[in-house]
């Protein structure tokens, strides 16, 4: 990926983070997932008044494009407005990894510095379709 095409990716995950619903967190997170087409697919974290039914900008950004008919992609940028870089929650990790098991996860912190790493360093070991396939039957 060009400096350019990285530097596309993190600005829709900045902007995407501005559009941030957190009143009750007040932590705003950003997340721009480029899938193998070449689109970027954007999402922000969404809270609820029902705190347990917020979702998380990756999930957003994930579920915009599988509901598009997309399924294949490259890397996501993740970030929030912090000094840190903020990983994907143990729920997102899953998800991403049902979807993109290979998925690059660059991380992005407020001062622009990046880490980039992978869903699979992320999520060792993870469960995936084909556990279902073992269940004893009967
Ligand atoms: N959050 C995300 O959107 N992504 C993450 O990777 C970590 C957490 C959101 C969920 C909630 O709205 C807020 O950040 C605080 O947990």
């Amino acid at each position: 990926m060009s400096d350019l095409e990285l530097s596309g990716l993190i600005k829709r995950a900045e902007e995407a983070r501005e559009r941030a619903f957190a009143p009750y967190s007040k932590f705003k997170v950003g997340a721009a997932l480029q899938a193998k087409t070449g689109e970027i697919y954007a999402g922000c974290n969404i809270e609820s008044s029902s705190y347990g039914l917020t979702i998380c900008a990756e999930r957003v950004a994930l579920f915009k494009a599988i509901s598009e008919g997309v399924r294949d992609f490259i890397r996501i940028v993740v970030t929030a407005d912090t000094k840190e870089f903020c990983p994907p929650c143990g729920a997102c990790r899953q998800v991403l990894a049902d979807f993109a098991p290979e998925l690059k996860v660059i991380l992005l912190s407020s001062s622009g510095k990046t880490k980039e790493t992978t869903i699979a360093e992320l999520l060792p070991e993870a469960f995936g379709h084909d556990f279902l396939r073992h269940r004893e039957t009967g």
